[in-house]
Formats: C-alpha cells, sequence, structure tokens
C-alpha cells in the first residue's frame, strides 16, 4: 500500500507531536521535513553555502537535539526561502512519501508542493499565543536558556518568513482539513488527525 498523509501549518501548532502520535497508531513511518531545513541552516551557522549543504545533506547532520533551538530555527527560514534549496530536498521526501507502506509527513508545503496527491491533507494551526507558550515550556523544560519573549518573537518572524516567501508559501491546500489545537489538547488533536485518516483508509 502507498498511503501518505500530509501536515502543514505554523511553528509550534502540534504537527510533530500529532505526526509521531498517527504514524505510532497507523504503523506508518514519519519524516519531520523541518529537520532538512534546519540541518541545511545549522550548516550555514558554520559558514557554509545554503545550496551546497541542502545538496550534500548527510545523515550526521540530523541530530534532532542539537537542531532544536531558536538560532537554528532562524536559520532554517532563512534558508527555506531559497529555491535551489527546497529543490535539493524535494526529491528525498517525495520518495520518503511514496515509498511502499504509509507515510506521515509534516512541514509547510507538504500538501501544496511535495505531495498534492496526498490521501489525507492536513493544516494544523492555533494561535501565536498560544503556540509560543507551548514551545517555550517545551525548551525550557528541556533545559534551554529562553525567553516567552524571544520565543514568542521568534515564532512570529518565522511565520511571517514561512507565509510570505514566494517559493512554497505556509498556506492551507485546496482540500486540507484545517485543525486548530489552540483549545485542544494533544489526545483530542491526535483523535482528530486519526479520524481523518481512519475515514481515507476506510474509503480505499
Ligand atoms: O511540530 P510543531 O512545531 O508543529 O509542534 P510540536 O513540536 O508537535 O508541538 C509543540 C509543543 O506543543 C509540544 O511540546 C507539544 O507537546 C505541545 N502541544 C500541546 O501541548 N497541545 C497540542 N494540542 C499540541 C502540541
Ligand atoms: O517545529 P517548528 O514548526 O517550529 O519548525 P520546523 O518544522 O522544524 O521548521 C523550521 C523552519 O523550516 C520553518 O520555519 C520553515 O521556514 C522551514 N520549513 C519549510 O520551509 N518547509 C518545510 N516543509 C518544513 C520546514
Amino acid at each position: 500500500m502507498i498511503f501518505t498523509v500530509a501536515i502543514d501549518g505554523p511553528a509550534a501548532a502540534g504537527k510533530g507531536t500529532i505526526s509521531k502520535a498517527v504514524a505510532a497508531r497507523f504503523g506508518f513511518r514519519h519524516l519531520d521535513t523541518g529537520l532538512l531545513y534546519r540541518a541545511v541552516g545549522a550548516r550555514t551557522l558554520s559558514g557554509e553555502d545554503p545550496v551546497e549543504a541542502a545538496l550534500s545533506l548527510r545523515p550526521e547532520d540530523m541530530d534532532a537535539d542539537t537542531l532544536r533551538t531558536t538560532e537554528v530555527a532562524q536559520a532554517a527560514s532563512r534558508v527555506a526561502v531559497l529555491s535551489e534549496v527546497r529543490a535539493a530536498l524535494t526529491e528525498f521526501q517525495r520518495h520518503f512519501a511514496r515509498a511502499e507502506g504509509g507515510a506521515v509527513l509534516d512541514g509547510r508545503d507538504i500538501c501544496t508542493v511535495i505531495c498534492p496527491d496526498a490521501e489525507v491533507k492536513l493544516y494544523v494551526t492555533a494561535s501565536a499565543e498560544v503556540r509560543a507558550d507551548r514551545r517555550y515550556r517545551e525548551l525550557s523544560d528541556k533545559g534551554h536558556d529562553v525567553t516567552p519573549g524571544g520565543v514568542l518573537e521568534d515564532v512570529l518572524a518565522r511565520d511571517a518568513r514561512d507565509i510570505n516567501r514566494v517559493e512554497a508559501p505556509l498556506k492551507p491546500a485546496p482540500g486540507a482539513t484545517i485543525i486548530d489545537t489552540s483549545e485542544m489538547d494533544i489526545n483530542a488533536a491526535v483523535d482528530a488527525a486519526a479520524a481523518r485518516v481512519q475515514a481515507a483508509l476506510d474509503a480505499l
């Protein structure tokens, strides 16, 4: 079976948490595509050219823990406006999505550009304040030196860059189901996403 669940949405909306839970529930593979852009961004922080970094990404660049800082997030959103960087990462993502077995991919352009024919398309969102508050708690729990204002600034700056860029801007795809998690706990958000996946599987 080839079956793709495509999930887009702004920073810290709950995409990753929902994706992991849905993938575990249905036995699907999961790709956090934000990590690809974060890995490229991190390499530019050590002086590398972004396009060369994107063309030569290695598994060891993908260490999720070191890529979770707001500094790397900002670098990721700056390289993500470059069409050559996006092009260099496209084939890997499409191949992951259409390999045998189900796949969940989350990011900004999965429903709109990478997998417009995905069996399930979701746009996960929440108010900027709720998202920044969740991300602040997450980062401070992990021992990062962050302030609520600094995290809100990161979220707002990246949202603006992601929404306003020319190449693959962040927006709900036609036909995507919108899940606003502002007033949902994580279990309710996962259940809403899983219900859409189950309905699409039942319709096969
Ligand atoms: O992947 P994305 O940046 O969209 O968000 P995430 O990393 O899945 O979620 C950001 C934080 O919000 C995590 O700590 C989640 O546990 C939390 N969260 C939540 O508390 N309630 C939700 N409905 C969704 C996420
Ligand atoms: O976890 P969070 O939602 O905060 O960010 P992320 O998903 O790790 O993405 C980091 C940055 O990479 C985003 O702000 C986007 O600029 C970029 N990105 C993108 O352009 N396209 C994607 N498919 C995924 C991420």
